[in-house]
């Protein structure tokens, strides 16, 4: 199973890079990696095996975020009307989003990044993905709220984007306060 051990933390280069498409259908290995990722999200979220295996708790995680450089994530979270979205999506892609932007009131956090990093995370309001399920069946997803922003930090993680990259000023701060770095 997978632990903390296999999540790489930023400043790995695999974290900035375009993640490849995995060719569909997915091997047998790929979709072995996809649901040891869908049940480490899952375990992450049970108090008992979280404290036993020291997981931190998370809603979604991408391939890259272990080291895959693979279109691929997992995620495993309830919406506002208390319907569980948990599923694996090979190749996900948005294929319309809202001009309405939100975000998530506190601020986002990553199972890579080990610090609190304040600030609003612009995301779109609501997204449709279309993807390829752990079933090999293609589904299309209409998502808003919190579901559509786990969505969105995940795609970003297959683009190289940290949600910090997104929240407006951190990346001139980052200049001042570390001027030889970035
Ligand atoms: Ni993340």
């Amino acid at each position: 199973m997978l632990t903390m051990k296999d999540v790489v933390r930023e400043g790995d280069p695999v974290l900035r890079k375009i993640a490849e498409e995995v060719s569909l259908p997915a091997s047998e290995a790929d979709r072995k990696i996809l649901q040891e990722m869908l049940d480490f999200v899952i375990n992450s979220q049970d108090p008992e095996i979280a404290e036993k295996y020291e997981l931190r708790p998370g809603v979604g995680i991408a391939a890259p975020q272990i080291g895959i450089s693979k279109r691929m994530f997992a995620v495993h979270v309830t919406d506002e009307q208390d319907q569980l979205y948990s599923m694996g999506l090979f190749n996900p892609k948005v294929i319309s989003h809202s001009v309405e932007e939100t975000h998530l009131e506190g601020g986002e956090g990553c199972l890579s990044v080990d610090r609190d990093i304040p600030g609003n995370v612009p995301r779109y309001s609501r997204i449709t993905v279309k993807g390829t399920n752990l079933d090999g069946e293609e589904v299309t997803l209409r998502l808003r709220g919190l579901v559509s922003i786990v969505f969105q930090h995940e795609l970003d993680h297959l683009n190289g984007i940290m949600f910090y990259d997104r929240i407006e000023g951190f990346k001139d701060k980052l200049k001042k306060e570390l001027p030889n770095k970035v």
